[in-house]
């Protein structure tokens, strides 16, 4: 068995102010899933996405990055295994506002000491991937709300993480650009790139390999999906 690239064990997440987001999460994400977290609104999916990036700390528990204990690591090795593991898309986009979608993708490896040069290369080549070919000039404000999230996924991806961890990629989008969007994501996958995906929705759900369940901070199912 090859190490996970990660490994959550008995991670309990109270925030400040008391409430307990999860309570004793244990899981692993292997290379090559596409695994889909499903659960009600307030259920704690969202928090356990930050605990699988190491966005923020578990209270109690731990967090292993490609076999890396996070509590071990000083804040700028852990940032450096960060970016090199995992790339993040949000709901809200989160792009530069004013800024060209080549700008936009390219910036994103600034801090993972690529040069400039390879830097545009690689980010005009993740556009032409999510179909973006044609609009690497466009500013934010002129793009469509599914463009927007496209140009997010080819800033994450670009980077070339093992895993890309996606939080309602879809929820801002109308059901044609929110499958535009998935596509990519399944191609990606196809392509080898390790996907998470939280999702409302079922048949996002039920195409992947395998759906994890969360309720009241606990995963209640773990459970292979009908997907690749
Ligand atoms: N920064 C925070 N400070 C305090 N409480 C928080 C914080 N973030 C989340 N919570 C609480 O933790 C619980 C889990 O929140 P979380 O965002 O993980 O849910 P979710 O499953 O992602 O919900 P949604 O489907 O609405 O996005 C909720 O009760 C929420 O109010
Ligand atoms: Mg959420």
């Amino acid at each position: 068995m090859t190490t996970p690239i990660v490994c959550l064990e008995n991670v309990v997440k109270t925030y400040p102010g008391g409430v307990c987001a999860l309570r004793g999460v244990n899981l692993e994400i292997h290379r090559g899933e596409l695994l889909a977290v499903v659960g009600p609104s307030g259920s704690g999916k969202s928090t356990l996405l930050h605990m699988m990036g190491a966005l923020d700390r578990p209270t109690s528990g731990r967090v292993l990055l490609a076999g890396h204990d996070v509590a071990a690591l000083p804040d700028r090795r852990l940032s450096g295994l960060r970016a090199s593991l995992i790339g993040f898309v949000f709901q809200r986009f989160h792009l530069a506002a004013g800024v060209p979608a080549l700008d936009n993708v390219a910036d994103g490896m600034l801090y993972a000491g690529v040069p400039l040069r390879e830097r545009r290369e690689r980010a005009a080549a993740a556009l032409e991937r999510v179909g973006l070919g044609g609009r690497v000039t466009h500013r934010p404000h002129e793009l469509s709300g599914g463009e927007q999230q496209r140009v997010a996924v080819a800033r994450a991806v670009a980077r070339r993480p093992l895993v890309l961890y996606a939080d309602e990629p879809t929820g801002n989008l109308d059901s044609v650009a929110g499958a535009e969007v998935l596509d990519v994501l399944r191609d990606l996958h196809a392509d080898g790139t390790t996907i998470v995906i939280i999702t409302h929705e079922q048949e996002v759900a039920a195409a992947a390999g395998r759906q994890v369940r969360v309720h009241d901070g606990h995963i209640v199912a773990d459970v292979p999906g009908g997907g690749p």
